[in-house]
Formats: structure tokens, C-alpha cells, sequence
């Protein structure tokens, strides 16, 4: 199977990619996050996501408005292919947020995986802070495999907690991961092996596999973001 990033809708593509054929699968879906109530989770992410006072510089995308059930629903409908396709004992990693952390630990179980832990992500100091509040500072990995994963795999111990700020020049989405970050975490997958990220944004994870020395698989529905991504893998 050679590099690709396909665009599309990835409950549509997953049913078409081989089982059994993935070493990793490491994503960062649409957390379906935002607001305290459902009426304001499900404004657009431009509208969810922006800082009071700041300027969005980044396209909207789709996929981030769904209710806490249907948003459970889905997630359990794609991590189930991804469940297909992976080879047994591959790691899963799942990017969230404080509030969808129990539904996302739910639905990687309900697909069938086994739950293993959390990771951090610090996003250190540089998010905003609130006065009389515990600064936002985190985003969690939820982490996973299929079946038994044996300590022998060919790869290194890994940080429970990775320190990464967002650079503005390093941040090509709206909800965009520091490639460094990323190049920590593919490293979880076996020497060598296939990563699979179904919700590719602008390509971060893909960037990263192609720097760590792995192959991937990206999908990518938004447009403009298959076109960002497409647009980093081609730069050496
Ligand atoms: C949180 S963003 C990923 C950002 C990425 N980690 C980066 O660094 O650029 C999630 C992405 O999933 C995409 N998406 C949402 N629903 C999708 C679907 N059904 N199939 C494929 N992509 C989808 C969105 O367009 C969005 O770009």
C-alpha cells in the first residue's frame, strides 16, 4: 500500500481500506466539544473555538456539532472499521478534551479496543489564562490497542505527559497539533509500521509519520484542509 491521503467522508472510505493492514491508528476526530449546553456546542467551530477579543485565522470544519449521543453513536460507528483494519495488538490513540474524555474512553471501548490510559498533552503557559480559574492547559490522549499488546514491540518507552506550545507557524488548522507533538506520539507505533489517521485536518499526524519514517494513511473531508494537508506532504 503506498502514502495516501484520500478526501472524503471517512465512514464511507474506512469500509474500503483491507483489515487487518494498519500498525497504529492515531486521530484527532472532531470533539463535538465547546460551551457548557448543547445549544452552544452545536455553533459552527468558528464560532465554538474562537478567543474572546482574537481573530479566527482558520478555515470552519466539519463534523464538531453533534450532541453528546449522537457524537458517542459515531464515534463507535468508525472506531469499529478502524477496529477492522488494524492489525491485532496496534495501539490506538485518540485525542480529547476535558469534557468528552468519558465519552471518548466509552467509545473506544464500545468499538471493541482495550483501554489502557490517558496522556498529556501540556500545552505549557501560552494558552489564555482566567483569573480564580486552574488555566486550560491540557488535551488528553486517550490510548489503546487491539487485543493484547505485548511489551516486546519494537518501540521506545514514550512520556505520559509531552510539553509542546502551539506555534502560529506551525499551526495549519483551526484545531491544529504541533508537529512535534505528533512526531513524539506516531512513535508508539512499531519501527517502521502504517499509521491510520481517518480525520487527517491539515495533515499533522502524516507530516509526522513521514518524519518518524513510517507509512500512513490520512482521510480528510473538509475540502480546503485535504488540500493544506496535501499541500505539507508534498513539501520536503
Ligand atoms: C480536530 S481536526 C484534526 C486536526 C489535525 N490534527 C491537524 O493537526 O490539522 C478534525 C478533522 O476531521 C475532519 N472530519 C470531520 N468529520 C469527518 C469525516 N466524517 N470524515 C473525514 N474527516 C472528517 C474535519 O474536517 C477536521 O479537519
Amino acid at each position: 500500500m503506498k502514502n495516501e491521503l484520500i478526501h472524503g467522508d471517512a465512514l464511507s472510505v474506512l469500509p474500503t481500506l483491507p483489515s487487518g493492514s494498519f500498525d497504529a491508528l492515531i486521530t484527532d476526530p472532531p470533539y463535538a466539544s465547546g460551551g457548557v449546553h448543547a445549544a452552544s456546542r452545536q455553533q459552527s467551530p468558528q464560532t465554538k473555538y474562537m478567543q474572546s477579543g482574537s481573530r479566527q485565522l482558520h478555515a470552519d470544519f466539519v463534523g464538531d456539532e453533534r450532541d453528546q449521543r449522537s457524537h458517542l453513536a459515531w464515534m463507535r460507528l468508525w472506531l469499529a472499521e478502524c477496529h477492522r483494519v488494524l492489525k491485532e495488538g496496534a495501539p490506538v490513540l485518540l485525542f480529547t478534551d476535558w469534557r468528552q474524555l468519558p465519552l471518548t474512553t466509552d467509545a473506544l471501548q464500545c468499538a471493541g479496543f482495550t483501554w489502557r490510559g490517558v496522556a498529556v498533552w501540556d500545552k505549557t503557559e501560552g494558552v489564555r489564562p482566567q483569573k480564580g480559574r486552574f488555566r486550560n492547559q491540557a488535551e488528553y490522549v486517550v490510548w489503546g490497542s487491539k487485543g493484547h499488546m505485548p511489551l516486546a514491540r519494537r518501540a521506545p518507552v514514550l512520556p505520559g505527559v509531552v510539553r509542546e506550545a502551539v506555534r502560529k507557524v506551525d499551526k495549519h488548522h483551526m484545531t491544529g497539533k504541533p508537529t512535534d507533538l505528533m512526531r513524539q506520539l506516531v512513535r508508539i507505533c512499531e519501527t517502521g509500521g502504517r499509521i491510520l489517521d481517518p480525520f487527517a485536518g491539515s495533515g499533522t499526524t502524516l507530516v509526522a509519520a513521514r518524519e518518524e519514517g513510517y507509512a500512513y494513511t490520512g482521510i480528510e473531508m473538509t475540502e480546503h484542509y485535504w488540500q493544506v494537508a496535501q499541500q505539507r506532504l508534498v513539501t520536503p
